[in-house]
């Protein structure tokens, strides 16, 4: 972390202070949850990716810093409303929002941060930046519907969940990216290489996400693990189990995915565990990181390139 955080630890120091700044509001349940989920970290990979960007392009303003708490606060409210649909009680090491102040407030301050950033984003004035990133808040949405409306179906297959994968995650590191490279007004071809590294990190984080969700230590993670097959939800790990397990051990799976044996839980996890299903999940999360160091290439060579490379290779080898 440090050695991505120090080629721009100062405006890192600034965003994260606009941040608590702009949880202010006179609504008392709102600076609550606010302060409840941002108080609680995160790695903040996001916005120093824009920073990153920015200055990978010679960027040497501050608008930079904004747009990068507009993305913290765009990623926070996703997150409230993802743990209420995916019924989580642990994130960030804390109980979860949903947990501690129930689903309606959860959804509500969702909105509340969803809309502050757009709030932000308009007074940067960049119509390209906010066409982007509009498109990428609703891409996230269709994602999230899709994968809601696959809950519980094991007939799910690897192109339907990159699919989703791509929507719901890899957008928004997409457009962290285009952002940075949008305020130092780089050109489109720069604009376009930012977009498509992001998204390929974005793409290698969320599989690796849901290899730690059968692999991670929660204490380490700050998330329960093993809630995907809680939720029903196929994700690579045993998409690739039931490409390769017995007819006995898909019915378990199934049945497990459906919903109808929770008693199940335990046998798929050390299943998925013992297959080389992880494996697989790795290798692939770590092709799509390879992808986005070669995009990576074609940008300027400096320290700030550095580490966007080490954010894409941190993407697919951490324990939170
Ligand atoms: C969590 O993202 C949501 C996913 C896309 C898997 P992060 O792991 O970046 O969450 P924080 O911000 O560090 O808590
Ligand atoms: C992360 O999705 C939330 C979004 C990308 C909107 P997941 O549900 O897969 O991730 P965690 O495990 O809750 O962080
Ligand atoms: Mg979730
Ligand atoms: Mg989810």
């Amino acid at each position: 972390m440090q050695e991505i955080q120090e080629p721009v630890e100062a405006e890192f120091s600034s965003v994260n202070r606009l941040i608590v700044e702009n949880l202010e509001s006179d609504v008392a349940l709102i600076k609550d949850i606010g302060h409840h989920i941002v108080a609680a970290g995160g790695k903040r990979l996001r916005p120093l990716l824009t920073l990153l960007s920015a200055r990978c392009c010679g960027y040497a303003g501050e608008e930079h810093i904004r747009f990068a708490a507009v993305v913290e606060f765009i990623h926070t409210a996703t997150l409230l409303h993802d743990d209420v649909v995916d019924l989580s009680t642990l994130r960030r090491g804390r109980p979860t929002a949903n947990t501690e102040f129930g689903n309606a407030a959860s959804v509500l301050v969702g909105d509340f941060l969803y809309t502050r950033a757009f709030q932000l984003m308009v007074a940067l004035g960049n119509i390209d930046l906010m066409q982007n990133m509009a498109r990428t808040t609703n891409a996230i949405a269709e994602g999230e519907v899709l994968q809601l409306t696959r809950a519980g179906d094991a007939s799910v297959v690897e192109s339907q969940y990159l699919d989703v994968v791509t929507r719901k995650t890899a957008t928004l590191f997409a457009s962290a990216c285009y952002g940075g490279g949008a305020i130092a007004a780089a050109d489109s071809v720069r604009r376009k290489l930012l977009y498509e590294f992001g998204l390929n990190t974005g793409i290698a984080f969320q599989i690796f996400d849901d290899v730690l969700d059968y692999s991670g230590n929660p204490a380490e993670l700050g998330k329960n693990v093993g809630d995907d097959l809680r939720e029903g939800k196929l994700t690579l790990p045993t998409i690739q189990l039931l490409r390769t397990c017995s007819a006995q051990q898909r019915a378990v799976l199934e049945q497990a995915i459906a919903g109808q044996d929770a008693g199940q839980t335990e046998a798929v996890v050390a299943a998925v565990q013992s297959s080389g299903a992880l494996d697989y999940a790795t290798a692939m999360a770590q092709d799509y990181q390879q992808q986005a160091l070669t995009i990576l290439r074609e940008l300027p060579d400096n320290v700030f390139r550095d580490a966007m490379a080490a954010i894409a290779r941190l993407s697919v080898n951490r324990s939170q």
